[in-house]
Formats: structure tokens, sequence, C-alpha cells
């Protein structure tokens, strides 16, 4: 491939967005345009660097890298795990951090214990079969829900919540705990396989110079 094809990123709204951008302008990608709240334009372009952005909802992210429509995604391992898609996961960018966590009331820990058919509500339905059926082997019915998942043990829809816990303020204002940890999670670069073979040199370079960054930080 020649120079002028452009690196198309999508990038996962929210939380993560800012500090994506953040990073990559401290590598010198032009930021600015992606970064003007008033503008309702949908894709972005750094000439100069022939990289174009959008910013996607973070499930959506796993689903442009994989069909090719993004060469390069960043977004939350917790989305990476639960959409499970055909993408190569090529760094830790180290910000994001938080943990994937079974919680509730302190008293379903008895629940867990004895391996009893539980009811586990959650945005990451795939992560909780994953977890409750393959490494725990404990039968469960999984109830996906789009937010606000703490909500289900309160109202008794669930015993336990499969969710992230970042301060653990949610949980606490709540009444709830952390009753397991699933795994810990943070922000990746995904690339699309293809792109990773057609572009080997550019986004190696990319790569490194993030990591880099990222380990001078440290
Ligand atoms: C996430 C997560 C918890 C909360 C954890 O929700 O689902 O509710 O953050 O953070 P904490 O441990 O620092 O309190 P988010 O704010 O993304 O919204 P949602 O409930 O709509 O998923």
């Amino acid at each position: 491939m020649g120079e002028d094809r452009y690196l198309t990123f999508a990038l996962g709204k929210g939380r993560l967005a800012d500090k994506t951008l953040e990073l990559f302008e401290k590598t010198g990608i032009d930021c600015r345009e992606i970064k003007d709240k008033n503008s309702r334009k949908l894709i972005f372009e750094d000439k100069a660097s022939k990289l174009r952005f959008f910013l996607a909802k973070g499930p959506d992210v796993p689903t442009y890298v994989e069909y090719g429509a993004a060469d390069i995604g960043v977004v939350g391992r917790d989305t990476v795990l639960e959409e499970n898609r055909n993408v190569y996961e090529v760094l830790d960018l180290g910000f994001g951090k938080c943990r994937m966590c079974v919680c509730g009331p302190s008293e379903a820990g008895e629940l867990l214990k004895n391996h009893e058919r539980i009811r586990v509500a959650s945005k990451y339905p795939n992560i909780a079969r994953d977890y409750f059926h393959n490494k725990k082997r404990q039968t469960v019915d999984i109830i996906k829900l789009n937010g606000s998942v703490e909500l289900g043990p309160l109202v008794e829809l669930s015993d336990v919540i499969v969710d992230i816990v970042e301060t653990g303020s949610t949980l606490r204002e709540n009444g709830l705990t952390v009753l397991e940890e699933i795994c810990p999670l943070s922000a990746r670069m995904i690339v699309n396989p293809v792109s990773m073979q057609m572009e080997t040199e550019r986004i190696k370079d990319l790569v490194n110079r993030i990591r880099s960054l990222i380990n001078n930080r440290d």
C-alpha cells in the first residue's frame, strides 16, 4: 500500500475518548477538529499524517474494526471481551483502569459459594455467561440490561450483577459489594487483521510511538 491511503480510527465515545485524544495529541496527531464539541461532523481528518477518526458507541467499535471500516479501534477491554470480534488486540493503553466483578448484597455471597441457580443481571451477558458457565461451572440465569445495572438486586430483578467497578462508590451508595473479581480492565487498541498485514509498518510505528509515550509516563 502506498503512503496515500488514510488509516481510519474508530474511537469509543464517552469516558475513554478524552484520554485517547490526549494520548494521540502527544504523538503529534492534530485532534483539534474532533475535540470541537459544537461540530456535528462525524469524521475528522489529520491531513498531514493521513489519519481519519470517528467516534462510535463503544460496542460498535469492534464491529467497525472487524469489517475493516476502521483499521484501528480504541475501546475498553470489557467491550473487546463482550463483543468477541475477529480483531487483534495490540496494545494496553493503561488508562481507564477498572475491574469486571460479580457484585451484590453481601448475603448473596452464600448463594455463590453454594453454586445455587441464581439470577445475574448484566450489560455484559457474554462475559457473565463465560465466567459462570465455563470458568465456575455454575448454572445461572442471565438477564441482559442496558445500564444502571446496580438496580438489579435492589428491586429484586436479580441476585447479583456482573459489572464494571472503578472507584466502588456506586456499589457503596447502594449497599452492594464486590463478591468476586472476574478480570482487570483498561483501554485497548485493536486492529483489523487485514490492515495489520497491508499496513504493517505504519501501524507498528504508531503503536511503538504510543507505547513509548505510555512507558515514559509510568
Ligand atoms: C459504570 C458501571 C458502574 C459504575 C462504576 O456505569 O456500570 O455503574 O460505572 O463506577 P464506580 O465504581 O466508580 O462507581 P456508567 O457510569 O458507565 O453508566 P451505566 O450505569 O449507564 O452503565
